[in-house]
This record gives C-alpha cells, sequence and structure tokens, in this order.
C-alpha cells in the first residue's frame, strides 16, 4: 500500500506544477472558482455551450405492439416510496488542503485516461460496441446497438464531461432496436448494459431520449417473459420473439442470469409509472424465494438452475463469483431501492440476509498469508454426499461481495456484516499488491487457515505452504507467497475490486481505501496503457506482460468511474442518493 508513496511527495510537486501548464484552462478554472462541498456536480463541470434539442427516432420495431401468447401477470403493485432509509455513507470531514490537492491530481489523472479511450474510441469504434486497443479495430459482441457508448453515458456526465454525453445522446436517439447483429440476444448482458446504462444516464439527465430508449429496450427484453411459465430466457431469439407466439425458456442456465434483472425492472416501473416491469420480475424472485431454505446449502442457490423446471434447489456447487454474482448482489440493492414496506419487496431483505449469514459460514476463509493482515477471501462450495466442502479458489469476479458486505451492514444496521466486508475488500487489495504487476489475476488458489475467527492463530507454514502448491497441478515456480495457482493469470480490465474499495471508502472514511486505489489505478494503467486505450493483459505475474487486443465496454462503464469516484468530491453519486446495478450504473433512489 506504501510502496509509492515516499517517492509522491517529490514527483507530486513536480506533476502539480507540470499538469497545470499542460491542462486545458476551464479545468483549472472550474476546480478554483467553485467552492469545496457545493454542489459536486456543478464543481466539475465543463461549459456547456448549450444544451441541444434532440429527439429519439423509433426504432424499426415497435416493441411494445407484440401480442402475448403468454402474458405475464401484472401484480403484485410496486410498493409505495421508501420514506426513511438508513445513512449509508460516512459522515466525511472536508480534507486538509494538501490532501485536497493530491486526491485533486489524481482525479484529474483517472479523467485523462478516461479521456484518451474515450477520443479513440470517438474516432476509431463509433457507435460499435467495443473499440479494439492494439489494433484500432471495432467488435459488435452486443447486438451491435453501441455498448460501449450507451455503458459510458453515465461516465460522461459524472465526469462533467457535458459536450461529449449530448453528442452521444444524439447517437442514442438512433439506435435501431428493431434490429441486431446476432439472431439471440443476451437477456443478461442487454439488461445491464443497454436498459441499466440508459436508466442511468435518465435519472442522471432527465432527459427524454434516453427514457424513450430505455423504455424500448425495456420493452424488448420484456418480450423475454413471453414463455409458458413466464419466467424469462436466456437468449431472446430475436426475429421469433418479434411475432409473440412465445419463447421457449431453456433447460439449464447459470443463477446470476434470470437472478439479474430486478433493479433495472423495478426502476423502470419507477420511472414509467407502468407496472409491468416489476410484476413480471416480482414473480421471478418469489421462486428463488421460496426455495432458498431448500437447496443442499439452505440460504443459497446453486450455480446453475432450471428456469424451465422452476428448480433452483438441486444443484450442488454454491459461489458468490462469476455464474451466480449478481443474484446476490442485487437482494441488498432491491431492498435499498424498494424498501421492505409490503409483502412483494420485503423478500429482498430476506433473501438478502439469509445469503449473507450462509455465505459467512460457508464460502468465506482466511488465507494463509506471510504477513500478519487480517483479510477474508471468498472461496466457492460444493455440497456432495460427505457435507460442504469449501474450495480455496477465487476469482476477480468475487471481488465485488466485500461492498457488497459493506452495504448491507448499513443498509441492515449490522455491524458483523461491515467488519466482514472490510476484510474482504482488503482481501483484494491485498491480492493486487501481492503480484508483481500490482494486478490480481482472473483466477487463482490460496491455502486456507482453519475458521474464520481471526482470534484464532494462522501462522505462516513453509512446508504446508511448499505442500499445497504440490498438490496442484497449476502451480507455476515464481507466484507470489500465500498463491498456490494463477489458473486464470489475466486482467481483463474487471471493476469488482475498486468497486469494493470505493465503496468500503464511502461506507468507512477509512484513508487505507484511498491509497489502495491510488495504488492500484497506478498499476492497471502501467500494465495496459495503450497508444489509443487500455488493453486487456495475459499475466499479471509479469511485468510488461502481454497485450490482447480488448477492452470490454465496462472498462470506461465500471472500472474508471468507480477510481474517478473515490478521488472525486464524497457527494457525488453519493451512496444515500443512488444504487448502483451491476454495470455501475446510479439509479437514483426515490424519497418522499
Ligand atoms: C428461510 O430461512 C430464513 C432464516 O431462518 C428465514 O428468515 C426465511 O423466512 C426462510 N424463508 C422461507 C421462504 O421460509
Ligand atoms: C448480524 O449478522 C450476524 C452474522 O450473520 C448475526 O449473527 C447477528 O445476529 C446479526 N446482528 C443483528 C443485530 O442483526
Amino acid at each position: 500500500m506504501a510502496r509509492f508513496r515516499t517517492r509522491h511527495v517529490a514527483l507530486g510537486a513536480f506533476l502539480l506544477v507540470f499538469l497545470w501548464y499542460m491542462l486545458p484552462e476551464e479545468e483549472l478554472a472550474i476546480h478554483h472558482l467553485q467552492p469545496r462541498g457545493t454542489a459536486a456536480l456543478a464543481r466539475y463541470m465543463n461549459d456547456v455551450k448549450h444544451i441541444p434539442h434532440i429527439e429519439a427516432r423509433q426504432s424499426t420495431f415497435a416493441w411494445n405492439t407484440v401480442q402475448f401468447e403468454y402474458p405475464p401477470e401484472l401484480t403484485p403493485k410496486l410498493p409505495p416510496p421508501v420514506t426513511k432509509r438508513p445513512r449509508v455513507q460516512h459522515n466525511f470531514r472536508p480534507d486538509s488542503r494538501s490532501v485536497a490537492a493530491e486526491q485533486e491530481r489524481r482525479r484529474l489523472e483517472v479523467l485523462r485516461v478516461f479521456r484518451k479511450a474515450w477520443e479513440s474510441y470517438k474516432r476509431k469504434a463509433w457507435m460499435k460496441d467495443a473499440l479494439k486497443p492494439l489494433s484500432g479495430g471495432y467488435v459488435d459482441q452486443f447486438s451491435g446497438w453501441a455498448a460501449t457508448l450507451v455503458d459510458a453515458l453515465d461516465t460522461l456526465w459524472i465526469m462533467g464531461l457535458r459536450d461529449d454525453f449530448y453528442d452521444a445522446v444524439e447517437a442514442v436517439a438512433s439506435i435501431d432496436f428493431g434490429k441486431s447483429t446476432s439472431g439471440r440476444v443476451n437477456m443478461f448482458e442487454t439488461n445491464i448494459r443497454y436498459l441499466g446504462g440508459l436508466i442511468a444516464a435518465y435519472d442522471l439527465s432527465e432527459n427524454e431520449v434516453l427514457l424513450h430508449k430505455a423504455i424500448e429496450v425495456g420493452d424488448l427484453l420484456y418480450v423475454g417473459f413471453n414463455t409458458k411459465n413466464r419466467m424469462p430466457v436466456d437468449f431472446i431469439s430475436f426475429e421469433t420473439a418479434k411475432e409473440g407466439s412465445g419463447l421457449v425458456v431453456e433447460e439449464d442456465v447459470v443463477s446470476a442470469s434470470p437472478g439479474t434483472i430486478t433493479l433495472e425492472f423495478s426502476r423502470l416501473s419507477q420511472i414509467t409509472g407502468d407496472n409491468k416491469y416489476y410484476a413480471a420480475v416480482s414473480h421471478v424472485m418469489d421462486m428463488f424465494h421460496e426455495q432458498q431454505n431448500k437447496t443442499k446449502l439452505p440460504g443459497m442457490w446453486p450455480m446453475r438452475v432450471s428456469m424451465a423446471r422452476e428448480d433452483a434447489i438441486s444443484g450442488y456447487q454454491f459461489t458468490i463469483g462469476g455464474n451466480a454474482d449478481s443474484l446476490y448482489e442485487y437482494l441488498p440493492k432491491a431492498h435499498a431501492l424498494l424498501g421492505s414496506t409490503d409483502a412483494s419487496s420485503r423478500k429482498y431483505e430476506v433473501m438478502a440476509r439469509n445469503f449473507m449469514d450462509t455465505a459467512i459460514r460457508s464460502l468465506f476463509f482466511r488465507p494463509m498469508i506471510p504477513t500478519d493482515e487480517d483479510i477474508l477471501i471468498s472461496g466457492n462450495c460444493d455440497v456432495l454426499e460427505a457435507g460442504p466442502s469449501l474450495d480455496p479458489e477465487s476469482e476477480h469476479l468475487s471481488c465485488f461481495i466485500g461492498g457488497l458486505y459493506a452495504l448491507g451492514g448499513r443498509l441492515f444496521g449490522n455491524a458483523t456484516y461491515l467488519d466482514i466486508g472490510t476484510r474482504l475488500a482488503r482481501g483484494c487489495a491485498y491480492a493486487y499488491k501481492s503480484f508483481p504487476t500490482g494486478i490480481m489475476p482472473e483466477r487463482y488458489n490460496m491455502v486456507k487457515c482453519p475458521g474464520p475467527d481471526p482470534k484464532v492463530p494462522c501462522k505462516w507454514d513453509e512446508e504446508l505452504h511448499a505442500a499445497e502448491c504440490a498438490k496442484r497441478t497449476q502451480y507455476r515456480e515464481g507466484l507470489p507467497k500465500g498463491f498456490t495457482t494463477a489458473k486464470d493469470p489475466r486482467y481483463i480490465l474487471r471493476p469488482e475490486a475498486i468497486e469494493s474499495v470505493f465503496i468500503l471508502w464511502r461506507i468507512t472514511g477509512k484513508e487505507e481505501f484511498r491509497e489502495a486505489a491510488w495504488d492500484m489505478f497506478q498499476a492497471i494503467v502501467k500494465e495496459t496503457d495503450t497508444e489509443l486505450a487500455n488493453a486487456a493483459i495475459e499475466d499479471v505475474n509479469t511485468v510488461g506482460s502481454k497485450k490482447t487486443d480488448y477492452m470490454e465496454s465496462f472498462w470506461m462503464a465500471e472500472t474508471l468511474k468507480y477510481f474517478y469516484l473515490v478521488f472525486a468530491d464524497t457527494d457525488l453519486i453519493s451512496l444515500d442518493d443512488f444504487v448502483l446495478n451491476t454495470e455501475a450504473h446510479p439509479f437514483k433512489l426515490s424519497k418522499v
């Protein structure tokens, strides 16, 4: 954590002077004219020359005209608005002058990295789903509706890049959701990136074009519920769906797929006043609620479920990592959005507390490490005849869980959750700083200590560690101590670790998280920087690793947004005003 600290004092002073000469004038002007602590958005906003009048163009197919063979039920009704929520964010005091200057320098550095990638996207891949950051080519892997652009809308707004924002809105106005580059449209990705991106950009800007397009995508996804049992499909057969004759639900899907619609559909119902989205997804979550205590690990659901057979009971693999992650993530978050004011909304709190208690007992472990840091890692649990067995394997995708426990700790007033969340977030920061690049791998193994209780000693044991390494076929020489594999050694610009660090910073106000964030940011930029933008890397265990011609839309939608928000004013996207979807899109918490 303190690795770069001393150098920074000298370097920082130099950079401040350097930046002063290098920066466009407007940024410095804004910084110095606006007093600290006033409306954070205004503080960072670049001048908007004019707010253009933009009208949405109708897509070539109107998804709200589909005649459903199997119309979903229209109840339950949205719960009444939440009148009171527990405070989530730390009560921050202003930084000292020198600390504020340092954070400002960091914020501008994140802004610079974002702008570079955005300019390249504009030049080389405008209206395409993703820029290829090495070749300057592009890919359309999400139906060709400009995924990177839609995903980055709210980041543009948050970073105060208003002219770019309105240029992007103008582009959104012409997206045709009646045509797709792929015959099968992925429900999950379309929901979290496109619908989530449009809702958040609308919540921030109140621009009607964004609402119009959000409803178009919402109605497209709603057609995914036109099935015999009203459970959603995993992939929408695009042309068949238009006919309305019904879709066939897949036999077997990963649980995150049906479990990650609640937030977007609930918010869409709140914004439009049209109850149908909320009702459709509420039925899906009723199924999860009803089956939660009947599984092989009561409190959690297996990683694979069957929506066709309505079976979230019989599987035996349990994880909060990839394939299951946002099913769990959306339970406390749905509670934040909807409250527990009636029977249909109360289930989110019940399911959230229930899974959180179960995961503490069955999934989290203390790894054996050569230092005495108090950290937790989230593993996987298989339940076979002999009972539950924890595999100390983890992955970058699991790193959202620390932030989620911290949030749950505040929402449910439970200090244990907050403590567990803090240790989980520290676990991911630890994994980052352990590797020579300063970045953690996609997937890895560690050695489990006995029990999660920090009072039970867990001493570093060289022999035990060597024996555990020998057991792993994927062990290789040169791994950092404490890691028995880096099974998948890539870093693909993922956000989950900085997501948790951001949430822990906003909830606890502990300086260690801002410092961890800055170390992570510098490491990532150093290793992933290309002439055009940033690229995934092949091996976090090798400094200067080979890069891949790949930059997912979540780099600008999530990773850079979280970094930016760590160094920006703490009332910018306050966790008391917004809840973020799994693609880091902030949805406004309605208040009365
Ligand atoms: C499952 O168990 C939890 C914890 O005991 C409880 O709060 C919850 O109501 C149960 N769920 C159902 C559907 O019975
Ligand atoms: C908080 O969560 C812990 C861990 O699951 C549980 O044991 C405890 O009873 C909870 N406390 C409150 C006040 O709900």
